[in-house]
This record gives structure tokens, C-alpha cells and sequence, in this order.
């Protein structure tokens, strides 16, 4: 009959102390074995713990730029069905910058209250490519693409404010067009912007004069020769 005065714990555990002794050591051991194998993570490293659980870290999914095999052509990010319009987007219905001019003025001309917003989404859209300066040479370029020409350049200044919001819409050569990415109002901050930007000097001695085909051909020798 149990002393009734005995501690619970006592009562149901009338094990020796060196087994309790000897069980708590092999749980230590053990712990250290693990800890051990997962490189004593918690004291010096700075990536998250062990997952035991991966809620939602990782996942089945391609991100933008990855390449897909679910599509034939193996682009995750996909191109617009033919012959249809982005909801809330608008159709850009000019083919040549002539056409632009002919019919659209710079709603926000010298406004300088969406000079802001212009840089926000010049830096965001423009600058991976033109730099954030719209002279400099990007990583992009060192990775291969054509050198844009310099948008502080004598050829960039010549065009008209239609004709610069007709090359973000509709591109030119091998520059896509950003009118289903950009609003109009948007791309209209993005000219006041690049005029902004025109004010600089010039970083870079123009040697060819003007001609979009010349300046191309110019950064494409350049380039050809390593000279990027
Ligand atoms: C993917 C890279 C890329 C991006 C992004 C890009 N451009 Fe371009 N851009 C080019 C290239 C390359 C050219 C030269 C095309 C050619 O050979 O005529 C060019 C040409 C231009 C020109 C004509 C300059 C000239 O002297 O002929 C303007 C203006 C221009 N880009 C503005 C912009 C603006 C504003 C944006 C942002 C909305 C932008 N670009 C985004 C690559 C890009």
C-alpha cells in the first residue's frame, strides 16, 4: 500500500535514479547528434531554421523570367492573346511615330508637379535598359543587348514629345513597346521626365551625329569589338 504522503511522481515511477539519469543522457546525445548533423544552425547561421514544416516557403510555381516546360514556347510569362486588350488597357493605335504627331500633344508639357512619378517609372521601366541616367551602359548591355542610344543624346532631344510617348508605346526596333505595361498618363510623366533628364550634359562624346540607324550601328561595332 502506497504511502499516500508520497509525491505522485514517486508513486508511479519507482525506477532507480541512474536510469533516470541514464535516459535523460541518451535524449542529450542524441539532440547533439542532430543538432550536430544540421550544422549547429541556430549558433551561426543566418539562413532560416531546419524546416520541419514548409507552410509556404516552397511551391510548385515558375517565376517571372524562369523558363516554363508546361508551354511549347517554354516562356513562363506569357504574351497577350492575339486581337485582345488587357481589362482596364487601351489599345495604342499608332503605327508610326508621323501618325502620333499628327494627333497627339503633350497633355502635361512642362508640368513639372509629374516629374516624380516620371522618374518613379522611368527608373522602374526605362533604366534596366537606358540606365538610370539615360546615358550610362547597363548590366543588360554588358550581358549582350544592343546599346540603346543615349537619350540625352542630340537624336533623343530632336524628337517631339508625341514622338517619344510613340517609341514608349510602340517601341522601336528592337526596344518593345510599353503601352499594354504603361498608363498613358504615365508614359506622358515618363516624357516630361526624359526631357528632365536631357537637361544633363552629355557624359559621352557623340562621334556619329544623329541618325537612330548610325547611333545603333555605332554602339553594335562597338560592341562587336568589345569596345562596351
Ligand atoms: C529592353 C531594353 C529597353 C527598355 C526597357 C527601354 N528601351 Fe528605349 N531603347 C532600347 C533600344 C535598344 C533602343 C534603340 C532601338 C533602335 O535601334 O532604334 C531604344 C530607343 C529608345 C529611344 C529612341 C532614342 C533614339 O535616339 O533613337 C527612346 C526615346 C527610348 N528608347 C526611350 C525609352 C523609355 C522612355 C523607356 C521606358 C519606358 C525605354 N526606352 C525602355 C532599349 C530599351
Amino acid at each position: 500500500m502506497p504511502n499516500k504522503y508520497e509525491p505522485w511522481i514517486m508513486m508511479k515511477n519507482k525506477r532507480p535514479l541512474y536510469f533516470t539519469l541514464a535516459t535523460a543522457g541518451i535524449i542529450v546525445v542524441v539532440l547533439f547528434i542532430l543538432w550536430a548533423g544540421n550544422d549547429f544552425q541556430a549558433l551561426r547561421s543566418t539562413e532560416p531554421p531546419m524546416q520541419i514544416r514548409y507552410d509556404m516557403q516552397y511551391q510548385t510555381k515558375v517565376g517571372a523570367q524562369q523558363p516554363s516546360t508546361f508551354f511549347a514556347d517554354r516562356k513562363t510569362m506569357r504574351d497577350h492573346v492575339p486581337g485582345t486588350v488587357p481589362r482596364n488597357g487601351s489599345l495604342y493605335p499608332y503605327t508610326t511615330f508621323q501618325e502620333a504627331e499628327a494627333e497627339l500633344t503633350n497633355p502635361v508639357a512642362g508640368n513639372r508637379d509629374v516629374l516624380a512619378r516620371g522618374k518613379n517609372r522611368f527608373n522602374a521601366f526605362c533604366s534596366p535598359c537606358h540606365s538610370v541616367s539615360g546615358q550610362d551602359t547597363t548590366e543588360v548591355v554588358r550581358k549582350g543587348l544592343q546599346k540603346p542610344p543615349n537619350l540625352a543624346g542630340a537624336n533623343a532631344k530632336s524628337y517631339s514629345d508625341a514622338h517619344i510617348f510613340h517609341v514608349i508605346s510602340a517601341g522601336q526596333n528592337i526596344m518593345p513597346g510599353y503601352a499594354d505595361k504603361i498608363k498613358p498618363e504615365d508614359r506622358w510623366a515618363i516624357v516630361n521626365y526624359v526631357r528632365e533628364l536631357q537637361k544633363a550634359p552629355l557624359k559621352y562624346p557623340e562621334n556619329a551625329p544623329a541618325a537612330t540607324a548610325a547611333v545603333t550601328d555605332t554602339a553594335s561595332a562597338a560592341r562587336a569589338t568589345g569596345g562596351n
